[in-house]
C-alpha cells in the first residue's frame, strides 16, 4: 500500500520536529511520499491566509497529515483565525485522542496511563467572537450539537473497548452550562448505555483538574469538550514527563491529522533543541490508527523508549548532557535501522 501523508510543518519548532519524525517515518516506511503544504503566522504574513485553500485541499487528498504547530497571536488580527482550528473542523477530524503514558524519563510519572479523548470541531472554538459597547464587553458563543458529542463519544467508547480500557470519565460543567454542557453530558451518557462493559463516571471539569493533579492513575479515559479536552490535555502531559513528549491524533470517519500537543515554543525555536518525540509518537499513532501498520507504531514507540531509557534527552526534560533534536532523532532511527 502507498502511503501518502501531506506534512505542514507550521511555525516555530514545527519546523524543526516535524523533519525529525518525518526523517524516523522513512526508517520504518521508506516509500512514504510526503506531499509539502504551508499553513501558520508566516504564511498568513506571505498569503494573506493562515490556510491556503491548496493546503486543505492537499489535507483531503492525502486523508493523512502530520501538522507542527502555528503561532497564533493572542489579540485580534484582521482575517486571522487559527489554521489548526480551521483544519480539523475543514477535514472534520472532530475526535483529538491525546494519551498520556509513562515514559522512561525522571520528570514522568510511574503508573500514570490515560487518554483524553477531546472534542474537536466546536464549543467556545467555533470561532463565533465579538465585542459590543465600543470595545468594553467581549463576546464568545460556545456551541454544542448532539451530532458532534455523539461522534467524540463513540470514538471514545469504541476506542476503550478496542484496547481493553476499563472506564470512561465524562467530564463537563454542566451544574454552571445545564443548556450546552448539559447537552454534552446527556448524550455521553447515551451513548455510554451501548457500552454496559465500561465503566462510566462523570466528573464537573474543575474536580477533573484536582484529580488529575492529585492522582492522575485514577484516570483511564477522559471524554471531554474542545476547550476542557485542551487544557486537562496538558495538565495530563506533565505526568508524561513534559509537553515535549505528548503525542495527539485528531481523527474523523476518513482523515487522520497527526499533532503533537504542544504549539510553535518561540522560548526555543531555531535553537534545534526541540524534543521530537511528540511528533514522533504522534506519527506512531498514525501508522496504528490510520494506517493500520502495527508493527511499525510498535518499533516507533519501542526505539523513542529505547532512545530515552539509555538517557538521551533533549533539554526540556533536564539540561545536563541534553542533546539536540536531530542528535536525538539519529539515537531513534540508529533503533530502528540496527
Ligand atoms: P507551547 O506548547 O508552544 O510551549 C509551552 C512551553 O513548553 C514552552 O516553554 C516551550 O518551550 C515548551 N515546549 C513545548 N513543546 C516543546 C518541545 N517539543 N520541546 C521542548 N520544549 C517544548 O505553548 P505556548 O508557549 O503557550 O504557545 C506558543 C504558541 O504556540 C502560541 O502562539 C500558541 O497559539 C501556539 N500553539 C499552537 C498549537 C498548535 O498549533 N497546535 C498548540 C498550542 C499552542
Ligand atoms: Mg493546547
Amino acid at each position: 500500500m502507498s502511503l501518502e501523508l501531506c506534512v505542514i510543518e507550521g511555525d516555530g519548532i514545527g519546523k524543526e520536529v516535524i523533519p525529525a519524525a518525518i526523517d524516523v517515518l522513512r526508517c520504518v516506511a521508506p516509500n512514504v511520499t510526503i506531499h509539502r503544504a504551508e499553513a501558520g503566522w508566516e504564511t498568513f504574513l506571505r498569503c494573506g491566509t493562515s490556510l491556503p485553500n491548496d493546503t486543505l485541499r492537499m489535507a483531503h487528498e492525502c486523508g493523512a497529515v502530520l501538522f507542527g504547530a502555528a503561532a497564533s497571536p493572542s489579540y485580534p488580527v484582521d482575517g486571522y483565525s487559527s489554521p489548526i482550528v480551521q483544519l480539523r473542523r475543514g477535514l472534520q477530524a472532530y475526535a483529538n485522542v491525546r494519551p498520556t503514558r509513562y515514559l522512561p524519563v525522571p520528570t514522568a510519572r510511574e503508573g500514570v496511563n490515560l487518554v483524553v479523548v477531546r472534542e474537536n470541531t466546536e464549543d467556545l472554538y467555533v470561532g463565533h467572537e465579538h465585542t459590543e459597547d465600543e470595545g468594553r464587553t467581549g463576546i464568545a458563543e460556545k456551541v454544542i450539537t448532539r451530532g458532534a458529542t455523539e461522534r467524540v463519544a463513540r470514538v471514545a467508547y469504541e476506542m476503550a473497548t478496542r484496547v481493553g480500557r476499563k472506564k470512561v470519565t465524562i467530564v463537563h460543567k454542566a451544574n454552571v452550562l445545564p443548556q450546552s454542557d448539559g447537552l454534552f453530558r446527556s448524550v455521553a451518557l447515551e451513548i455510554a448505555q451501548e457500552f454496559p462493559h465500561i465503566l462510566t463516571e462523570e466528573l464537573l471539569v474543575d474536580t477533573a483538574a484536582y484529580w488529575l493533579v492529585k492522582d492522575p492513575t485514577r484516570y483511564d479515559v477522559i471524554l471531554t469538550s474542545n476547550l476542557y479536552g485542551d487544557i486537562l490535555s496538558d495538565m495530563a502531559a506533565a505526568w508524561g514527563g513534559g509537553l515535549g513528549l505528548a503525542p495527539s491524533l485528531s481523527v474523523g470517519d476518513k482523515v487522520a491529522l497527526a499533532e503533537p500537543v504542544h504549539g510553535s515554543a518561540p522560548d526555543i525555536a531555531g535553537q534545534g533543541v526541540a524534543n521530537p518525540t511528540a511528533a514522533i509518537l504522534s506519527i506512531a499513532m498514525l501508522l496504528r490508527h490510520h494506517w493500520g501498520r502495527h508493527e511499525d507504531a510498535l518499533a516507533v514507540e519501542g526505539a523513542v523508549c529505547d532512545a530515552l531509557r539509555e538517557g538521551n534527552h533533549t533539554s526540556d526534560i533536564y539540561t545536563e548532557g541534553a542533546i539536540s533534536t536531530d542528535d536525538f532523532t539519529r539515537r531513534v532511527c540508529a533503533h530502528l535501522t540496527s
